[in-house]
C-alpha cells in the first residue's frame, strides 16, 4: 500500500498598525519600510489549510475554498513558496540521509501535493486574507515536511507570497524588519510580545464594502513608490521613530500612546495614496465618518479610548481596551444601523449585551450628535469583534480532503 502523508492547520489575519506601503524588490518582496501588527484571534477569522502528498498525484493541486481551482503554473507567489520550502525539505533529507542512510529517508519533496485552503470569512469582504492564506501554506507545509526550522524563517517564505504575511507566522505582537540585504535574508518577522501579554486590547472590524477592491494593494503601492513624495518622506523620517515608539507602547501597554500612534500611520499611509499619482482612494464616505466618530469619541471622553485604522479598502478596524468595546460597538450601531433583515450585523461573541439593547448605552457627555448625520441603513454591513490570538497550528483531525485526496466540499 502507498503511504500518503497529510497535514491540515490554521493561521491567523493580523491588522498592521504600521503599515507596509512599498516594495524595493518586487520579486523577493522585500519593503521600503518596517512594520507592526497585531495578530487577531483565529476563533473569529483564520485561513485552514490540509496538504496531501503522495507519489501517486500526477501533479501538485491547489484549490481555494473548496470552489476554485488556482492555476499553479501562472502564479509566482504560490510557486515561489512551494519551491523555497521544499528546498529546505530537500536540504533535510540529505542531512538525515547522511545520518541514516538515504534509504532510511522519506523523499517527500519530490512528491506532488494536493492543497486546499479556506477561510472561515469571506474573501471578498476586502479583510486580510491572503496574509493568513499565504502564512498557512507555508506553515503547514513546513509542518508535513518536519522542518527544523523556526517561525522567523518560515515567515521569510510566507513573506514571498505576500508581504503582509510573514507577520501572520506569530501571534501577539509582531514587527517586520524590512533588512537591507539584496537577497532578503534578513527581511523577516519577529515577535514583539505574545498574545497574552496585553489580553485586555480588543478589536472591532466594521465591514463596510463586501465588493472587490478597486486597486489591489500590490499595484497601489508601486504606483506609491513610483510617484509619491511623501512616501519618500515617510521612509526616511517618520517611520524609523514611529517603529521604536509603537514597540515601546506595546511592551508599556500604553494605550493611549499605542492609539495615537495607530491612528497616524493609518492617516499617513491613506495620505500616500492620496499624493500618488493618479490617486488611489481606499476610504470611503462611510471609513470618513467612521474617523469622525471615533474623533469626537476620544476628544469628548477626554482620554484616547479608541483607534481606528484602514487598510487597502474602506473597512476599519477599531482597536480598544475591553471595558470600551460595549460603548464602542453602541455608537458605531447609533449611527450606522443595520436594516431589520440584516440579521448578520453583530454576533456578540463575548455575550457583551445579552441583558441589554444595543443602541441604549449613553454617548459621553457633551457628545456632538451632529458630528455627522445618521448613515443610511447597512452602510457599516457587520461588526465581527475579536481579540488579539495566538500564531499557527496544526489541527490534523480537519482534513479538508476526502479519502481520493480531493477537497470534501467541492462545489462542482
Ligand atoms: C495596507 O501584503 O497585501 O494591508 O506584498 O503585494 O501581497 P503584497 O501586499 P499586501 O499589502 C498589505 C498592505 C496593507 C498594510 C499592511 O498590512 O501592513
Amino acid at each position: 500500500m502507498v503511504q500518503t502523508h497529510e497535514k491540515t492547520a490554521t493561521s491567523p489575519v493580523n491588522i498592521a498598525v504600521i503599515k507596509y506601503w512599498g516594495k524595493r524588490d518586487t520579486d523577493l518582496i522585500l519593503p521600503t519600510n518596517s512594520s507592526i501588527s497585531v495578530t487577531l484571534s483565529k476563533e473569529h477569522l483564520q485561513s485552514k489549510t490540509t496538504i496531501r502528498a503522495s507519489p501517486l498525484f500526477e501533479k501538485t493541486r491547489l484549490w481555494l475554498n473548496g470552489i476554485e481551482e488556482i492555476n499553479l503554473i501562472n502564479n509566482k507567489r504560490i510557486q515561489n513558496c512551494l519551491r523555497e520550502t521544499k528546498l529546505l525539505r530537500k536540504d533535510y533529507e540529505e542531512k538525515l540521509g547522511k545520518e541514516i542512510g538515504m534509504d532510511n529517508v522519506l523523499s517527500l519533496s519530490t512528491y506532488n501535493l494536493h492543497i486546499c485552503s479556506e477561510n472561515n470569512f469571506p474573501t471578498a469582504a476586502g479583510l486580510a486574507s491572503s496574509a493568513s492564506g499565504f502564512a498557512c501554506l507555508v506553515y503547514t507545509l513546513s509542518q508535513l515536511y518536519e522542518l527544523p526550522v523556526s517561525a522567523t524563517e518560515l515567515s521569510k517564505i510566507a513573506r514571498q507570497g505576500s508581504g503582509s504575511a510573514c507577520r501572520s507566522l506569530f501571534g501577539g505582537f509582531v514587527s517586520w524588519q524590512m533588512g537591507s540585504k539584496r537577497d532578503g535574508s534578513d527581511s523577516q518577522a519577529l515577535q514583539i510580545a505574545s498574545s497574552d501579554h496585553w489580553p485586555e486590547l480588543e478589536a472591532l472590524i466594521c465591514v463596510i464594502s463586501d465588493a472587490k477592491k478597486g486597486t489591489s494593494s500590490t499595484e497601489g503601492m508601486q504606483s506609491t513608490v513610483k510617484t509619491s513624495t511623501l512616501l519618500q518622506h515617510r521612509i526616511d523620517n517618520v517611520v524609523p521613530e514611529r517603529m521604536k515608539l509603537m514597540t515601546d507602547s506595546i511592551l508599556r501597554k500604553d494605550f493611549s500612546k499605542f492609539a495615537e500612534l495607530t491612528m497616524k500611520d493609518s492617516n499617513q499611509f491613506h495620505a500616500c495614496c492620496l499624493d500618488t499619482f493618479p490617486p488611489i482612494f481606499y476610504l470611503n464616505d462611510t471609513s470618513r465618518a467612521i474617523i469622525s466618530v471615533i474623533t469626537e469619541y476620544n476628544d469628548k471622553s477626554g482620554e484616547c479610548k479608541a483607534a481606528y485604522t484602514f487598510d487597502a479598502g474602506p473597512n476599519a478596524v477599531i482597536y480598544a481596551l475591553k471595558q470600551n468595546i460595549p460603548e464602542i460597538i453602541n455608537l458605531i450601531f447609533k449611527f450606522f444601523p443595520p436594516s431589520r433583515e440584516n440579521l448578520t450585523f453583530f454576533s456578540d461573541p463575548f455575550k457583551l449585551f445579552s441583558d441589554r439593547k444595543i443602541g441604549n448605552l449613553p454617548l459621553p457627555a457633551n457628545f456632538n450628535e451632529n458630528i455627522i448625520p445618521i448613515f443610511p441603513n447597512d452602510s457599516v454591513k457587520q461588526i465581527i469583534h475579536t481579540c488579539v490570538g495566538n500564531g499557527p497550528r496544526v489541527k490534523n483531525d480537519e482534513s479538508l480532503l476526502n479519502s481520493d485526496g480531493f477537497p470534501k466540499n467541492l462545489k462542482k
